[in-house]
């Protein structure tokens, strides 16, 4: 019986943060502190042909001016997403070539920020500038490499299943369409930030990393010194979204250059270095093709992606990953494809592939609804397929359909006229739409210490982190539940190298990795103590006079993916209303119903869907960032020109969870709850769009001018 596994616990983090004494990479006081500014390239492609250092070495206070000339030494790391891992294959300042607009062509350090910020503006480069490629239809396509191989969650691109000319013909009803996303940014609240200090030949990385003991062995790789000689420090994170994972190459740099001057260094980026040097999500281009009998069972699905890279790594957006997951189709086409920008470097945000992925799918699924004269609920459930069509193996627990008939319960679906522009409020229109969501579940290696204290306290040490997540409150009320004792009295202490490998905060994976790792652990104490409950285990303590009684548990999966595929599952619905006129579109009602397994803490795990709803809806109608043609420079880099969802523009978002542990994936039996929420949110409003206005939008975002009757 669930004591306090499920209900809604508030976060054990929130008082730190809303009193501001939660401690974030660039706040740490460090004595002796020197500061970094970036010097970045004004041009996107071509050549450093001179660099001069010297106006910015002559201001009082600049320490040291690194450019490729006197690059600090910098070792390559295996780079292998196991042991290290490094977000772009070059080293920073490994030459004088230039790959895109903003690359980090120089390091200035001061003894204030401001002094270094001024050195850096009076570098002097000179370049020899090249006629870069930043839009995507002068771009050479590729099929798309694997960037993992074929075991790990992203499969290669390419795909082919039964005979799809057959699936094709005789089809009471066919779609064939293109829906594109734009380059997005993960814009965390946290900037990205850190300082380096070394301490003879120790090195302390205070970081927001989603991954503290791959940070830990790829800067002792880096810096070629042994693994315990790195400290990473990551208490808190404010936001990170995938693009927090690896070091990136400002981090890199920080690093070695701390160790070159023996100074710790604090080097924080500014949003406008952020855009190019950390990541975003690649713009896409997806032709979805799909054909139905009459009765809206499907015969034939294909799903053609391409996506883009920088010169400097390869990133793919994997969008076809959804597809054999979604619905049954006894033929099958996906590939991928790839282009070289010179922009730079994309990687994993919220869902990656799954979130435009499921933007193309379940937009085209709305549209071969309304071809079928179908509605779109009803399709879905019609095709809905047990198992995972690539993998060939059944799913361990699947509620897609409870999803789906909740929502559509929930919010009202079934009043729904089966015809466009029929509702309308104080002069607008009003459309619904829904779509499904869909993400893998994925779960590592994590290991957990609990201390129980003759105070009555339980600590639980694991170098896991909380990107603002969660993280801390599901443990304790892991640890609380497991044991038996209030979550006011679980003490938990994450993101730091010192403490036992907690895995990676990535792949919305963290919960399913520590909560078994956690409840053993906690059994584990118990035996120690000799006592089968945690209050006789606190009264022997007290007896014994020893200072606590401890135990570690590691635990990882085991050969359940043999045997079943994970994935979670959901349906989002929601209601617009537009006025044509200007091309207003507010989103006005929102329901959104999770299948992920066990709900650890019904509150931050409804948060956590919320958050991406939001995301969602950012993307559907705002987020975009463009690049100026010519020069190649982003002309979308800050917050004043990112535009992302206000308060204003949200809806109250009703979450329900269905709740149904899944004992074949863990013995939590959680799914965990990061990404899946942001997935099928822009087709659910595009649909809904549609529904008000009768008008088929297949490029994101859905700006005014793409909206209005002109
Ligand atoms: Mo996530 S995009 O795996 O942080």
């Amino acid at each position: 019986m669930s004591q306090v596994m499920g209900k809604n616990v508030s976060r054990k983090d929130g008082r730190a943060k809303v009193t501001g004494t939660a401690t974030y990479a660039a706040e740490h006081p460090i004595p002796g502190l020197v500061h970094g500014y970036l010097v970045t390239a004004s041009i996107a492609k071509g050549r450093i042909k001179s660099i001069d250092t010297r106006a910015a070495e002559e201001i009082p206070g600049v320490m040291a001016v690194f450019t490729h000339k006197n690059a600090p030494p910098i070792c390559p790391p295996t780079n292998n997403f196991i042991t290290s891992k490094i977000y772009e294959a070059r080293l920073p300042l490994s030459d004088d070539t230039v790959h895109y607009g903003g690359q980090i062509i120089g390091l200035v350090v001061a003894d204030t920020f401001e002094r270094a910020r001024h050195g850096a503006h009076q570098v002097k480069v000179e370049y020899d500038s090249q006629p870069p490629v930043v839009e995507a239809k002068n771009a050479t396509f590729q099929e798309a490499p694997s960037m993992f191989g074929e075991s790990f969650t992203f499969e290669k691109g390419q795909f082919a299943t039964g005979d799809f000319t057959a699936g094709m013909a005789d089809a009471a009803a066919t779609v064939e369409a293109t829906y594109t996303t734009p380059t997005e940014l993960h814009a965390p609240m946290e900037p990205h930030a850190i300082i380096a200090q070394w301490q003879g030949d120790s090195l302390s990385v205070y970081e927001p990393s989603q991954w503290v003991m791959g940070s830990q062995r790829t800067y002792a790789e880096l810096c070629d010194i042994p693994v315990e000689k790195v400290r990473i420090i990551t208490p808190y994170i404010g936001g990170a979204f995938g693009c927090k994972g690896f070091p990136w190459s400002h981090a890199i740099l920080c690093v070695a250059a701390a160790r070159q001057l023996q100074r710790p260094l604090k080097l924080v980026l500014s949003r406008r270095q952020m855009t190019a040097n950390t990541g975003h999500r690649s713009q896409t281009e997806q032709r979805i093709r799909l054909a139905a009998n009459a009765e809206g069972i499907l015969s034939a699905i294909a799903h053609e992606v391409k996506s883009c890279t920088s010169p400097v790594e390869v990133f793919t957006e994997p969008c076809t990953n959804i597809t054999p997951v979604m619905y049954a189709a006894p033929t099958m086409q996906l590939n991928q494809e790839l282009a070289v920008l010179n922009v730079g470097t994309p990687t994993f945000m919220r869902a990656p592939g799954e979130n435009p992925g499921m933007w193309a799918l379940e937009s085209a699924m709305d549209e071969l609804a309304w071809a079928l004269n179908l509605d779109p609920v009803e399709l879905r459930l019609k095709n809905e397929t047990k198992e995972h069509q690539r993998k060939g193996l059944p799913f361990s627990a699947k509620h897609f359909a409870d999803c789906l008939q909740m929502g559509a319960q929930q919010f009202g679906w079934k009043d729904r006229p089966m015809q466009t522009r029929a509702l309308t409020r104080e002069g607008q229109l009003i459309g619904w739409g829904m779509a499904a969501a869909t993400f893998p579940a994925l779960r590592g290696q994590a290991s957990v210490k609990v201390r129980l204290l003759p105070d009555g306290t339980v600590h639980i040490l694991t170098a896991a982190n909380d990107m603002g997540t969660g993280a801390y409150t599901m443990i304790a009320v892991t640890a609380a539940e497991a044991l038996g004792v209030p979550v006011d009295n679980v003490r938990v202490e994450l993101g730091d190298s010192q403490l036992p490998d907690g895995g990676m905060a990535g792949g919305s994976m963290m919960t399913a990795s520590i909560a078994p790792a956690v409840m053993e652990a906690c059994q584990e104490v118990l035996k120690t103590a000799n006592c089968t409950t945690a209050s006789a285990a606190f009264d022997a303590l007290r007896q014994s006079g020893r200072e606590a009684f401890e135990a570690t548990a590691s635990t990882a999966p085991g050969d359940e993916g043999k045997k079943w595929a994970f994935q979670s599952w959901g349906a989002h619905f929601c209601e617009v209303a537009m006025d044509e006129e200007i091309g207003r579109l507010r989103v006005t009602r929102w329901v959104s119903v999770m299948d992920i397994g066990r709900v650890m803490n019904g509150k931050t795990a409804a948060s956590q869907v919320r958050g991406a709803v939001i995301m969602g809806i950012g993307q559907a109608l705002m987020e975009a960032c463009h690049f100026d043609p010519d020069i190649g420079y982003p002309v979308v880099y800050d917050l004043a020109t990112y535009h992302f969802p206000a308060h204003a523009d949200i809806p109250r978002i009703e979450v329900t969870f269905v709740g149904k542990p899944d004992l074949n994936f863990n013995p939590a039996g959680a799914r965990g709850v990061g990404e899946i929420g942001i997935t099928g949110v822009a087709a659910a409003v595009a649909n809904a769009v549609y529904h008000a206005t009768g008008k088929r939008l297949r490029n994101l975002p859905l700006t005014p001018e793409k909206l209005t009757n002109q």
